[in-house]
């Protein structure tokens, strides 16, 4: 069993091997993935990839929690990050009453917030209030709708000096790492310099503290659409459908189940 990461040794992995974190909806990925993660966040990507909604916006506090559990019990030596959903945070007071329904009600370790400096007194209101925040920085999923589609961040000095000051504002507030999402890789290695705390990234590029990828898209599951920065480490969904194909022709025929499968 692997002995499960804390936020001290989080916090000091800087400038160590990279850290490798993976998404998890569930327990029976959960325990799959458990002995290879440091850390397994239950994003609400788990909306889209899941719950076959169009975007991460519709996720609900009871979704999150639900899952989170699932993960937990599944998973129960990691180090586990339960994502804030679109509308749970929109000020201290809402964010610390939600925050606390994750900390009372599940086994997670820390919750995740996207947004930079705008956010930073919320980061540091839960802080304060014996929450571990995880932040999440550049491309926000959350944003889709306003933003008009998912933008690369990263593109101009202005973006640059945006992002630095998001960084920095979080790790200020007391976040014990942050996630950065796609990000130019160039302009991802100056933000990760110029923070103490570890910036997982996700399409930001291999100079940064660590990678995080959503599991459904590394196993090839979700065939919706592929961003660039996905690696499919297998074909899972031809995997799956050739599976349940000879499954079904053999049921059809008849050829299953055979004398070893019957009592
Ligand atoms: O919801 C999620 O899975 C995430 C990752 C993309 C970092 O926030």
């Amino acid at each position: 069993m692997n002995k499960k990461i804390t936020i001290t040794s989080i916090k000091k992995s800087k400038g160590n091997t990279p850290l490798v974190m993976i998404t998890a909806y569930d327990a029976l990925f959960a325990k799959l993935l458990e002995p290879y993660a440091d850390m397994i966040l239950v994003g609400d990507s788990l909306n889209m990839s899941f719950a076959g909604k169009p975007d991460t916006l519709s996720s609900t506090m009871e979704q999150m929690l639900y899952h989170t559990n699932a993960v937990c019990a599944g998973a129960n030596n990691s180090f586990v990050i339960c994502d804030m959903p679109f509308g749970t945070y929109t000020d201290e007071n809402i964010a610390l009453k939600n925050a606390i329904r994750v900390f009372q009600e599940t086994n997670a370790d820390s919750v995740k917030i996207e947004g930079g400096e705008d956010k930073s007194h919320i980061v540091k209101h839960l802080v304060d209030n014996g929450i571990a925040v995880c932040g999440h920085i550049g491309l926000l999923p959350q944003s889709v709708r306003s933003e008009g589609g998912y933008k690369v961040k990263g593109k101009t000095t202005a973006e640059e000096l945006q992002l630095i000051r998001d960084a920095q504002a979080i790790e200020a507030a007391g976040a014990f790492c942050i996630v950065i999402e796609g990000v130019k890789a160039d302009v991802a290695r100056v933000v990760a310099n110029s923070v103490k705390v570890p910036l997982v990234g996700i399409g930001a590029g291999v100079d940064v503290d660590g990678q995080v990828l959503v599991f459904s898209d590394m196993l090839g599951l979700f065939e919706e659409f592929t961003p660039k920065f996905v690696k499919k480490y297998m074909d899972g969904a031809s995997l799956v459908k050739e599976a349940v194909s000879n499954y079904a022709d053999e049921v059809k025929t008849k050829k299953f189940p055979t004398e070893e499968y019957t009592y």
